[in-house]
């Protein structure tokens, strides 16, 4: 900033095993999405090391981060980030066109997963024509639809009632069940609680081992 460096994540050391389901907690300007952009490979640390199936992230360029994101990461946000000119079906086919799957193995996996989401009567409608919890499981279909190594999701649960925010914790459940890793970033520590396993991070230094408050 202003040429003084801002040092925003320190000392961060960290491991996720496959099939975890991790809370990132901490308030608001914590270092939360900054971390998350690493974790995501939106972004590089300064210095440091970042290790993600075997690959060393820290040092790619955007070239390789871009082809990373693609194949391992299923993004999941606050706001959804569903294309509204696409049907459901259509948003959740999008990182299968993009990973070159071919039509036929395509359309079978929207379809298993529109059903694993509980929206398979719901695949030809447009994203205005959903509610906000049925918003969220399309782009949950969207995120697993390429077999991601991590579910990475930013406050999942913000834009939605809590009860349609429940719903959406279950089936976090259900996909970590079914062996998915999950990396929930969230400032709210009942829904930090839904995960097996909590780190916190205050002024961008995680402490682990400690249980929500909730
Ligand atoms: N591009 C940037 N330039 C300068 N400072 C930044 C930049 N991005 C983030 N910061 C600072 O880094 C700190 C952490 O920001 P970050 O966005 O990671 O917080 P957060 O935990 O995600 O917060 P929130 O819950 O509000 O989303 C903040 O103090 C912020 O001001
Ligand atoms: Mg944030």
């Amino acid at each position: 900033m202003g040429g003084e460096t801002l040092h925003v994540l320190k000392n961060i050391d960290l491991t996720v095993n496959q099939g975890e389901y991790l809370a990132i907690l901490g308030p608001s300007g914590s270092g939360k999405s900054t971390l998350m952009n690493i974790i995501g490979c939106l972004d590089v640390p300064t210095s440091g090391e970042y290790w993600l199936h075997g690959k060393r992230i820290a040092g790619m360029d955007e070239t390789e981060l871009s082809h990373i994101r693609g194949s391992e990461i299923g993004f999941i946000f606050q706001s959804y980030y569903l294309l509204q000119k696409q049907t459901a079906a259509e948003n959740v086919e999008l990182p299968l066109l993009y990973a070159n799957v071919p039509d036929r193995q395509r359309k079978a996996r929207v379809r298993e997963v529109m059903d694993l989401v509980g929206l398979s009567d719901k695949m030809y409608h447009y994203p205005n024509q959903l509610s906000g919890g049925q918003q969220q499981r399309v782009a949950i279909a969207r995120a697993v639809a390429n077999h991601p190594s991590i579910l990475l999701a930013d406050e999942p649960t913000g834009a939605l009632d809590q009860r349609t925010g429940e719903q959406v914790m279950r089936l976090f459940h259900e996909l970590n069940d079914e062996g998915n890793t999950i990396i929930m970033i969230t400032h709210d520590s009942k829904i930090a609680a839904h995960a097996r396993r909590i780190v916190k991070i205050l002024d961008g230094v995680i402490s682990e081992g400690v249980l929500a408050d909730a």
